[in-house]
């Protein structure tokens, strides 16, 4: 299975943060936030890695990221987004990196405590379709929100008023290359972007659709609250990891 992490966007829920910069080039506590998804997919076992940026300061993320050597890999993909598609649109970016492949999509903007490892293994089990992750918030009207019908998924509403449930959609999609035909059907939603969700509910009209549960914490990082509720979800993940190395010496 093939990697894509996307992170262009303008950020504008940001700004000014993100006046001079792109959103996923911001610091997470110790680290600029791109950093946080490519590690949750190179931790699943996932090497072949395509980053889809934009915006003013693309340059910015091959002179940070290079070649991968510091998460192990040997050679990241780039490619551009032009404008403010959204998220299906920088996706249908990656047909050409996928050549018929299955993908796992993570949003740059997702910063995941726990291993997606297990679902990843499951989806690379699964025949055909897609998979997606949910997480259990207060706030689901932030979010696109799954409605459940026993262990079905029966449908997504993107940033609903009233909720049908509070699954969260997280931000991590594994498709089955039939998902560039469905790009390719979609028309802008509201907001003037190919919306995921309308994907992820094209994949659920079929019949093809999985999902699982997302263990441990996680966040979006794209406004005030969630980026500074980020960096304290980091911080107290390295003091954990350090009392535990304290400990270990001690023993010893
Ligand atoms: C996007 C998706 C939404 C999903 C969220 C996860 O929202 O549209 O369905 O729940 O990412 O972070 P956005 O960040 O564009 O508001």
């Amino acid at each position: 299975m093939k990697g894509v992490v996307l992170a262009g966007g303008t950020g504008s829920r940001l700004y000014p943060l993100t006046k001079i910069t792109n959103k996923h080039l911001l610091p997470i506590y110790d680290k600029p936030m791109i950093y946080y998804p490519i590690q949750t997919l190179v931790d699943a076992g996932i090497r072949d890695i395509l980053l889809v940026t934009g915006g003013k300061t693309a340059g910015d993320f091959l002179r940070l990221l290079a070649n991968g050597r510091e998460f192990g890999l040997k050679h990241i993909h780039y490619t551009y987004q032009e404008g403010e598609g959204g998220i299906a649109d920088a996706l249908s970016l990656a047909e050409h990196f996928a050549d018929g492949h299955k993908l796992c999509v993570i949003l740059g903007d997702n910063i995941i405590g726990g291993s997606i490892r297990k679902a990843v293994d499951e989806f690379r089990k699964q025949p055909a379709g897609a998979k997606i992750l949910l997480k259990e918030v207060p706030d689901a009207n932030r979010f696109g929100v799954a409605e459940l019908q026993g262990d079905r998924i029966v449908g997504i509403e993107e940033k609903p008023e009233h909720p049908k449930s509070n699954y969260a959609v997280t931000g991590v999609y594994m498709y089955d290359n039939t998902v560039f035909d469905k790009i390719r059907t979609l028309v802008p939603s509201g907001r003037g972007e190919l919306e995921i969700t309308d994907v992820n509910n094209a994949y659920i009209r079929e019949g093809t659709m999985t999902f699982g549960f997302l263990e441990g914490w996680w966040t979006d990082a794209g406004t005030f609250d969630s980026l500074l509720r980020a960096a304290n979800y980091v911080a107290e993940e390295r003091r954990a990891a350090r009392e535990r190395q304290l400990a270990g010496a001690a023993r010893r």
